[in-house]
């Protein structure tokens, strides 16, 4: 793949969007090999967090790109939107926790990558925006729908309508990044996080994510249901016996087996 790069670090395995000569902006070439990509470590039942960057220190994913993007008739903005949309789904239903590891400019399809993630850790000089209606169109990798729903319709619609861009403090203030960080401590603390996350039981943890990605799409009562079912799903896992075993018997370091 010309520009992505995938590495594995113990369970831990990070995805760099390479491209750094166009602030890693998201052509259909980008999109293709991410796609691919994440279905490589979706593969490997032996990464249990995935963490998603940008190449270089001034860029996460400068969104969408405009050189692409300027020609395209109706119909092929739709396939571009689609596909789009479809990659970030993956990122956001993918099968362990993903943690963007944002590192300078997150605007547009960049936002909307990290807003497809389960966690965002920012480096201080990030920077967060939704700039479409600037270039007379709309966010279309999701932005319209994730931003809302992560911070609230007034600050996503402020934000979306006005075009500015936000620091990451601001983005943590509104609670769009879990937490800022130095620049140099961006990739330390994410991946430390990343292998925290991997330490437990891999199966269990993926039940999680399901229980709450889904039940925020539904009613309480419904929400209830569906972790009653992760919840009792768990106990035909080995690692359920195994995590509670090691609790009774006082073992420290566990070793899950992703059982
Ligand atoms: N698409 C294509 N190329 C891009 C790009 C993008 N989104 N962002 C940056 N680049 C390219 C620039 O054209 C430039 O290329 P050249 O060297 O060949 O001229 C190179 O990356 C470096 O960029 P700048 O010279 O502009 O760097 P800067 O430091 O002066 O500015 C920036 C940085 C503020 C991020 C500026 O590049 C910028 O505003 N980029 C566009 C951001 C944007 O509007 N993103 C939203 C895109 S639309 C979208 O994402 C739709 C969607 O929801 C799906």
């Amino acid at each position: 793949m010309e520009t992505i790069l995938i590495a594995k670090e113990g369970h831990v395995a990070t995805i760099t969007i390479n491209r750094p000569k166009a602030l890693n902006a998201l052509s259909t070439q980008v999109l293709t090999e991410l796609n691919a990509a994440l279905d490589e470590v979706a593969a490997d039942q032996d990464v249990y967090a995935l963490v998603i960057t940008g190449a270089g220190e001034k860029s996460f994913v400068a969104g969408a790109d405009i050189a692409e993007m300027k020609d395209k008739s109706v119909e092929e903005a739709a396939v571009y939107g689609k596909f789009g949309n479809e990659v970030f789904r993956k990122i956001e239903t993918f099968r362990c926790p993903v943690i963007a590891a944002v590192n300078g400019f997150a605007l547009g399809g960049g936002c909307e990558l990290a807003m497809s993630c389960d966690i965002r850790i920012a480096a201080e000089n990030a920077v967060f925006g939704q700039p479409e209606v600037g270039l007379g169109i709309t966010p279309g990798f999701g932005g319209t729908q994730r931003l809302a729903r992560l911070v609230g319709a007034g600050i996503a619609k402020e934000m979306i309508y006005t075009a500015r861009n936000i620091k990451a403090d601001r983005a943590a203030e509104i609670g769009l990044v879990n937490k800022v960080v130095a620049a140099e401590e961006l990739m330390p603390t994410v991946m430390k996080m990343a292998a925290g996350i991997a330490k437990n039981a891999p199966i269990a943890v993926a039940y999680a994510k399901k229980a709450i990605n889904n039940g925020l799409q539904t009613d309480i009562d419904n929400g209830i249901a569906i972790e009653v079912e992760e919840f009792s799903n768990c106990f035909a896992t080995e690692d359920q016996t195994y995590g509670m075993t090691c609790f009774l018997e006082k073992v420290r370091e566990k070793q899950f087996s992703n059982k």
